[in-house]
């Protein structure tokens, strides 16, 4: 099979591969790290598939230089990765550990004696364990800590870091953790949940304020936003798009770009939504000014209206919203069970700008897909699926680029396979192989594509330089 034609992007498009932390590094022990909510939920029994954690996950913590070295040679410019905050402020209060920060310390600069730009993610769901005991995102108090611990990471490394994302899908932090409790820490709540989603927010807000106050250059959030659609024209079918769009994206956007929250949280959660976790003026702090919006994005949703799973709404979780996803069997889907509809990422970054004219600059910080990946005879990984994949939705983006959307990069999720959270070591994201056994790194078929296209994005600056 001939490879997809590479996507064309203006000159200064960057083009980058991303991580988190308690999902490649492993050590969680060393150099004074402590739990995280992450550790505790993975190592109770049934929570994740086959017991799996990220004891051990690609030992990144000790092979960093190889996959530094993996990244040049994939010739982007730039590496999404993720600070651990118990490894940084064990505890999650107090003091910076020096060994903690001295890893990503060590990292930044490996990064950037090989070229490659560094871009932070801040909070990628590893919240420390005390902070959980002592509440968790239900607490306001998180949001301080939050910020407190933000403070540590740009006063070391902000003289090197061009980009810095707050937090990564807060959507998964708050409703998979809070309302249906599939990730870390597990609870299945109602209203503690809106208070974890406002309290994540307002942590975002008050570190945006620690990281201007530091000099940081470029500062924004990752928000997993869903590109909805309703099953029918029907009312029903309307009305339940817009709660799922509301639990998705406007939970997030409004706030964050508009000021103000959405009008339709009450039709989507009734009075679980009473908004006793908003004080006066955490609007302001949320809305302050940011540099970019990250957007990951794998799969859209098209949504009926469905009963609901409780239906006493006293004792509803904040995820039960009355929608069902409708099946599409018409499309092929990844092992995560994901259709793949790449014109739909196009489709979002349309409806982000056409519902916020004053949106900052789009970045797409996280596409990718778990593909069933053999190593064959010859060594190799023939993801074929994966790379059309990748083409089809970088595609999208140099459509939308096309017709005017600003959108300045894209960060391929993953660089490696590595812990897939619930899905524990099943589910394969990365452009490289990993040998869990061995921990043999193996670029696959898709990490060619993608060298290929870092390397035609860098012909096409060389041309318009000489031009
Ligand atoms: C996103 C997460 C990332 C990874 C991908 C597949 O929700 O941000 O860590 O798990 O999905």
């Amino acid at each position: 099979m001939t490879a997809p034609d590479l996507p064309t992007f203006p000159p200064g498009f960057v083009l980058g591969a991303a991580t988190a932390s308690y999902q490649i590094e492993g050590a969680v022990a060393e150099d004074g790290r402590t739990p995280s909510i992450w550790d505790t939920f993975s190592r109770t029994p049934g929570r994740t598939l086959g017991g799996a954690t990220g004891d051990v996950a690609c030992d990144h913590y000790h092979r960093y230089r190889e996959d530094v070295a993996l990244l040049a040679d994939l010739g982007v410019d730039s590496y999404r990765f993720s600070t651990a905050w118990p490894r940084v402020q064990p505890g999650g209060r107090g003091p910076v550990n020096p060994a903690g920060i001295g890893f990503y310390d060590r990292l930044v600069d490996e990064l950037l004696s090989r070229g490659i730009d560094p871009a932070v993610t801040l909070y990628h769901w590893d919240l420390p364990q005390e902070l959980e005991d002592a509440g968790g995102w239900r607490e306001r108090d998180t949001a301080h800590r939050f910020a407190e611990y933000s403070r540590l990471v740009v006063d070391a490394l902000g003289d090197r870091v061009t980009r810095w994302i707050t937090l990564n899908e807060p959507w998964c932090a708050a409703f998979l953790g809070y309302a249906n409790g599939h990730h870390a820490p597990g609870a299945q709540e109602g209203t503690p949940a809106l208070a974890a989603a406002h309290h994540l927010l307002l942590g975002h807000g008050l570190a945006v304020a620690q990281l201007r106050e530091a000099g940081a250059r470029e500062v924004g959030i990752t928000l997993n936003l869903d590109q909805v659609t309703p099953a029918s024209d029907s009312e029903a079918d309307r009305a339940a798009a817009l709660r799922a769009l509301t639990h998705h994206n406007l939970v997030w956007t409004e706030p964050l770009l508009a000021g103000r929250y959405p009008e339709s949280e009450r039709a989507t959660w009734g009075e679980l939504a009473d908004g006793s976790y908003r004080r006066d003026g955490d609007l302001e702090v949320i809305g302050a000014p940011i540099d970019f919006l990250g957007i990951n994005y794998y799969t859209p949703a098209v949504v009926a209206d469905a009963p609901h799973d409780e239906p006493d709404p006293a004792k509803r979780t904040a995820m039960d919203v009355g929608t069902r996803q409708v099946e599409r069997p018409e499309l092929r889907h990844t092992t995560m069970g994901w259709p793949v509809d790449p014109p739909s990422l196009g489709r979002l970054i349309a409806e982000v700008f056409e519902r916020y004219p004053d949106c900052p600059p789009v970045w797409i910080t996280e596409n990718g897909s778990a593909e069933a990946d053999v190593v064959g005879e010859d060594g190799v990984v023939h993801d074929t699926d994966r790379v059309e994949y990748l083409a089809g939705h970088l595609a999208a983006v140099a459509e939308q680029i096309a017709e005017g959307a600003d959108v300045r990069g894209y960060y391929v999720w993953s660089l490696m396979d590595n812990f897939e959270w619930a899905f524990g070591y099943d589910q394969r994201f990365g452009i490289v192989h990993v040998d869990y056994d061995t921990q043999v790194r193996t670029p696959k078929d898709s990490y060619r594509w993608f060298q290929r296209l870092t390397a035609a994005q860098r012909a096409a600056r060389g041309r318009e330089a000489q031009a």
